[in-house]
């Protein structure tokens, strides 16, 4: 941290990128930061008013009687699945590509917008037919697809929420999903292709559904990908190309309120299960649009490549309604970016002249790793020359990686959007504009345009530049969470918590302001929560996973610093039947990590797995974790350990890997 706080290198955007830039200059961007501060909610109004279609004009914008329940323009009328769809086909987008959809093979597959529009239609449709409508909400279980879009865009173009659960989750994780948010239907496909393999997605969908509390699910619509084998429950399963066989082409849309709820996405908290992320649709689709055109500059000519899933608010935002909204051209990659080998991205971004580029330091950080050993997937092997942007998102890029991101990646012409945000947030929050905002290696810069940010204390009050702090943002903008499904009460007390006075959002990462600049750096998280490659996990969840397994009596888990995925995940554990040693201590690591593959998903497991007889705790028999961090570590602990009533445990703990 030390060392990011003393980061100087300053990378000003190239003076031709500044001249045909949609936010040109730091004038432009104190322009804009200026309207919104001057009439908050007038700014807002003209964004809406210019960049939404509104089937009836909202009369009011922000609704503030109900804190922190906002609601932004709320009798406006509005249809995600018509903005992106329907307005392009009407300015002039009918026959441009939408999709490139770039397959785990390498076949491509173009997709025009009258093409998507179509089978968008036809998908809704048919789920009317189902008796699906708005307000009804659907889980989508499936793998990076153009039918996973128009899955996504057919549910919003009948007012039913979708929840998109990630691909890689367990029949346990997908099960309370459905469970939580009441789905009446669920949308799969047979199998998915990553890195070559078939995985299961279908059987997958059948266990969770046989895990009980299911009776609503009326319907499990499948997307044949590989033509594995796999059941079909007659009266409850069906084919996506049979259902949409006959269907016409075009489909009312349902117009919804602005704030009708577009989608759930499920995140981890500190405490207790995942929480429903639920977000609007006239607020969250603005902003969608609006970080296009400020933090990714887009333009008519750009092939937009975002290599998220569409099973994180990353890929809700920019792949499935954003970079359509705008109505550019995607690239949407089923594959993995070590597949056939770790020049994938290279290749893929060569072959199809990708021209903005949006990934994770994760990524960035195992590929440098492979070109380091491997010339032939270096990037200087591949012609990036079409890329004109790139981006960051999803756990902090340290210097060294954005380094080698815009000089190998970016051939030092293109600037680096580091772009800090959350699933909760629903659009980017703060980072630089590739046209305004002078770089610094490892801090994402700036607020956006209309974003309150700022750093205070533990009770609120505002930090000097320069004194770290906790992340909050003072005022309501259109893109935020509404609340958490089903739980208004946790939604309160988890984002604006009364310590800090109850209006403040309470983003859950520490960061530190530049005493020049002003510019932040995030920190980290301040809660129980990990960033495993750039995956928000629980500690608590893979705690309460960990104990439900029978052999286990407790345990404690906590994150580590590692190289590649910025966090680890590192279990400390008591078995019932006494600590293992030797091979047996190997064998039932192994066996835990499977057991919280299989609970909650493979992204879940722990690196590390560490047996005690016992976990330090204090006299009143709390674990303390910090110690158990010291040694996740394998630092020496020299904190204070008079509290602890074990402290002979730290010495084995330590010795135990
Ligand atoms: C958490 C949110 C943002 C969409 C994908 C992840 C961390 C995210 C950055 C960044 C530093 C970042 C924060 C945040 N994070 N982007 N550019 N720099 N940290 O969404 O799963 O909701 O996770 O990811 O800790 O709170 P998410």
């Amino acid at each position: 941290m030390e060392q990011l706080m003393q980061e100087n290198r300053i990378f000003n955007p190239p003076s031709d990128f500044v001249k045909n830039a949609a936010v040109p200059g730091m004038d432009a961007y104190n322009a804009l930061c200026a309207e919104a501060a001057k009439d908050y909610e007038g700014f807002w109004a003209r964004l809406a008013r210019e960049n939404l279609y509104w089937k009836k004009p909202f009369t009011k914008v922000l609704d503030e009687t109900n804190p922190p329940f906002y609601k932004w323009f709320e009798d406006g009328l509005t249809n995600a699945s018509y903005n992106c769809l329907d307005r392009n086909l009407e300015n002039g987008n009918a026959q441009k590509t939408a999709i490139i959809f770039e397959a785990d093979d390498g076949k491509v597959t173009n997709v025009t917008y009258s093409d998507l529009h179509a089978r968008v239609c036809q998908f809704a449709n048919a789920l009317r037919k189902m008796g699906i409508k708005s307000g009804d909400r659907v889980i989508i279980y499936m793998s990076m697809s153009i039918e996973g879009v128009v899955a996504m865009q057919a549910c919003a173009r009948i007012g039913a929420t979708h929840s998109v659960v990630f691909g890689g989750f367990s029949a346990k994780s997908l099960q309370e999903r459905i469970v939580d948010v009441g789905a009446i239907a669920v949308i799969t496909a047979d199998e998915q292709m990553r890195g070559g393999k078939a995985l299961p997605l279908k059987v997958i969908v059948d266990e969770a559904l046989a895990l009980g509390d299911c009776e609503k699910v009326k319907n499990v619509i499948v997307y044949k990908r590989t033509g594995g084998n796999i059941a079909m429950t007659a009266g409850r399963d069906s084919w996506m190309h049979e259902v949409v066989a006959g269907e016409a082409k075009t489909c009312e849309p349902e117009w919804v309120s602005a704030e009708h709820p577009l989608f759930v996405l499920y995140t981890s908290g500190s405490t207790g299960k995942p929480k429903g992320v639920q977000h609007s649709t006239g607020g969250y689709l603005l902003w969608a649009i609006l970080t296009m055109k400020w933090t990714f500059d887009i333009k008519p000519s750009d092939v937009f490549w975002c290599t998220a899933d569409i099973g994180w608010v990353t890929g809700h935002s920019y792949i499935t309604y954003g970079p359509l909204a705008v109505g550019c051209t995607e690239i949407v990659f089923e594959g993995v970016p070590t597949y056939p080998n770790a020049g994938r991205f290279w290749d893929t971004i060569q072959k199809h002249k990708a021209t903005i580029f949006y990934t994770a330091p994760t990524a960035i950080r195992s590929l440098i790793k492979a070109a380091s050993v491997d010339e032939s997937v270096h990037p200087k092997k591949y012609d990036l020359s079409s890329l004109r942007l790139l981006g960051s998102v999803g756990e902090p890029i340290n210097p060294e990686a954005w380094m080698w991101y815009y000089e190998n990646i970016g051939s030092s012409r293109c600037p680096i959007a580091d772009t800090f945000w959350q699933t909760e947030t629903g659009g980017h929050m703060i980072s630089p504009l590739p046209g305004a905002t002078p770089m610094v290696p490892g801090s994402c810069t700036l607020p956006l345009p209309g974003i309150m940010a700022a750093i205070v204390d533990e009770a609120g009050h505002d930090v000097p530049n320069g004194s770290g702090g906790i992340l909050v943002v003072k005022r309501p903008w259109p893109s935020m969470i509404r609340t958490i499904w089903g739980d208004n009460d946790r939604f309160v007390k988890a984002y604006f918590p009364e310590e800090l006075g109850g209006t403040l959002y309470l983003a859950g990462d520490g960061a530190i302001r530049n005493k020049d600049t002003g510019y932040f750096t995030i920190t980290g998280r301040i809660d129980d929560v990990l960033n495993v490659s750039g995956h928000r996990m629980g500690t608590m969840e893979i705690e309460s996973c960990l104990v439900a397994n029978p052999l286990v009596a407790e345990a404690a888990v906590v994150g580590r610093p590692d190289d590649m995925t910025g966090e680890a995940i590192c279990a400390f554990v008591v078995l019932k039947g006494g600590r293992p040693t030797g091979d047996d201590a190997k064998k039932l690591a192994m066996e835990l990590r499977n057991w919280v593959g299989k609970e909650i998903g493979p992204i879940a497991k722990p690196k590390d797995v560490r047996f005690g007889d016992n976990l330090p705790k204090t006299r009143s028999g709390k674990i303390m974790r910090r110690l158990l961090r010291v040694i996740a570590k394998g630092e020496e602990v020299t904190q204070d350990t008079s509290t602890l009533e074990n402290p002979a445990i730290l010495e084995q703990l330590k010795q135990a890997l």
